[in-house]
Parts: structure tokens; sequence; C-alpha cells
């Protein structure tokens, strides 16, 4: 073995690194993770839909981890094109994690895996998902947690800046004042929103500290959407925005889940920080631009 190859790092696989997350988990790495080379892995580089080829990429890279970010994540998408949700969210993570069998494997969840009737859930709730979204990632939670060297970590609403410009929640609302509009953001329905920076930070230090089973991952504080929205909004000085308070009661769609709140005390025993909510990592994020 010569040199370089001695001292060469281990490869971490990072999926969806075109996404939200995914991009934030990269970025951060140099910080957070600089004992791992990373490869960010995109659409452009391969479909994870593609079985053939994504055993031909991992047994070419021999990954020592894989953080497996990408998903079909947007709900609405999900509901109109099942087949393919299930496909993307369930089938290929269940293939992946096979490919991953001896090494640890990260695999993002969603707290809408619960159907939201009471909040605060722990890792020892049973999951009740209400939608196609929600059904592949609580079905792919089991597939992935079959092997005990993996890990399940469910999220909440994500802020952050992502390379499309359109994921984060902050994104997704300042488009949205961008054209003028004045969102109606329900005043009934909670999450623990939680900014991209916090997330990745928390992720390589769970996986410094090799925890497998689930994650609660979310933000420090219990939020409306309308508060998160008006959270947002105080961050935009100088333009014209606001958000208009509304109520799941008046709401006609597919199910939504009314309060999937998390209770993250599981994951903040093994972090070293407390996890911020979203108004400090906004004010956080303010003062580093400032
Ligand atoms: N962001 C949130 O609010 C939130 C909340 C709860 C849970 N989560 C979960 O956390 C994870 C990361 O979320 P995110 O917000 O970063 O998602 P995101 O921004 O939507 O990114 C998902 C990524 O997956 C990629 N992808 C989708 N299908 C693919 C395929 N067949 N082959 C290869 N790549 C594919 C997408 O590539 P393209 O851009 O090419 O489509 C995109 O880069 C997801 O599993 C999501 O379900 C997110």
């Amino acid at each position: 073995m010569n040199n370089d190859e001695s001292n060469r790092r281990p490869l971490a696989w990072v999926t969806g690194a075109s996404g939200l997350i995914g991009s934030h988990l990269v970025q951060s790495a140099e910080s957070y993770a600089p004992e791992w080379e990373i490869r960010g892995l995109s659409r452009k580089d391969f479909d994870l839909t593609d079985f053939p080829e994504t055993q031909r990429q991992f047994e070419q890279d021999n990954p020592g981890l894989v953080i497996h970010c990408a998903a079909m994540s947007d709900p609405t998408s999900c509901e109109s094109e099942p087949d393919k949700a299930r496909f993307i969210n369930r089938e290929s993570t269940f293939f992946l994690s096979g490919l991953a069998q001896d090494i640890p494997f990260v695999f993002f969840s969603t707290d809408l895996v619960f159907n939201g009737n009471h909040g605060q859930y722990t890792e020892q709730d049973e999951p009740s998902p209400l939608t196609v979204y929600a059904r592949t990632k609580a079905e792919a939670e089991q597939l992935v947690l079959a092997n005990p060297l993996h890990t399940v970590v469910r999220t909440s609403l994500t802020a952050g800046t992502s390379p499309s410009g359109s994921r984060g929640i902050d994104e997704q609302l300042i488009n949205q004042w961008q054209k003028g509009n004045s969102p109606t953001l329900f005043t009934d329905e909670f999450r623990c929103p939680i900014h991209a920076d916090a997330t990745a930070r928390a992720i390589w230090e769970l996986v410094h500290a090799r925890r497998t089973g689930i994650y609660h991952l979310a933000g420090g504080e219990r939020m409306s959407r309308y508060e998160i929205g008006q959270a947002i909004a105080r961050t935009q000085s100088g333009s014209e925005c606001s958000v208009t308070p509304g109520s799941l009661q008046d709401y006609q769609g597919p199910p939504r889940a009314a309060d999937t709140s998390l209770n993250c005390d599981k994951i903040q025993k093994v972090i070293s920080f407390q996890i911020p909510s979203l108004a400090q990592s906004l004010a956080q994020r303010e003062q580093q631009v400032a």
C-alpha cells in the first residue's frame, strides 16, 4: 500500500445532495466530519431507482457510511403519484440499505409518520401515517430498522438555503412574498421547525457517536404554521411580507396532521449543543451575514 492509499480518508455517501438537507450535510462536513471524504450524490450522478447502476457505483466506491436524504419529499406530489413515491421512498431505500448492510446507514424520515392527534411524539410512539408520503416513509423505516447497524432520523419542517432556491420553508415564503402574495398559514397546525444548519451538525455528531435505532431531530420550539411564517417575516426587514391566518377547520383536501411536534430528548442527550428553535437559528444566520 503506498502512502497516498494509507492516508486516504474513508468515503461517506450523502444521497440527495442537490436537496436542502443533503447539501447542508455536504457543506458542513469540512467543519463537523473532516475525517470523512464526502461524495454528495444527486440524480445527475445516477438515479437511485436504477438498481443495477446504484449497485455498480456502490461496489466501485465501497463507502464506509451512507446518509440517505434522497426522497420524493413533497407530500402533494406523493399523493398524485403514489407508485412513484413508493418506489423512490420505500423500494430504493430498501435496496440501498441492503447494499449498506455492513456499514452505518442513516435514513431521513419525517414527523408526518404520526397522525398528529396529540403532539410531542417520542420514539416509542407508534407511527400512524395519514398520507402516501408518510406511509412510504413509515414502511421504509421498518425495513431500515431491521438492520441493527442502521439509524432512522425523523425530522420536521426545515429552513435553509437550498441549491434550487425553493426547498427551505423560508425560501418558499420569500418566493411567495416576492410575487406579492400573502400566504394563508394555519394557526392550528403545529410542528417543530428546524434549520438545516442544526440538522447537519446534529447528524454528524450522531454519526460520530455511532448511534443506531430511531431518533427524533426537530427544532427546539413547537410552533404553528402561522407563527413560523411570522418568525420568517421578521427576518425580512424592508420588504412587504405578510402572512394570513387560516384554520385547519376550513381546509379541504388530503388529510393533514394537526400536531406532529416531536420530543427530541433522546438525541439531545447524544449531541453537544442545545437544538435551537427556528427563530434562534434565523437570528444566528442574520448575525453571520451582518
Ligand atoms: N425538508 C423538510 O422539511 C423535511 C421534513 C421532514 C423530513 N424530510 C426528509 O428529509 C430528507 C431530505 O429532505 P430535503 O428537504 O433535503 O429533500 P429535497 O430538498 O426534496 O431533496 C431530495 C433530493 O432527493 C433527490 N432525489 C429524488 N429522487 C431521486 C432519485 N430517484 N435518484 C436520485 N436522487 C433523487 C432529489 O433530486 P432532484 O432534485 O434531482 O429531484 C433531491 O436532491 C428527505 O428524505 C425528506 O423526506 C424533510
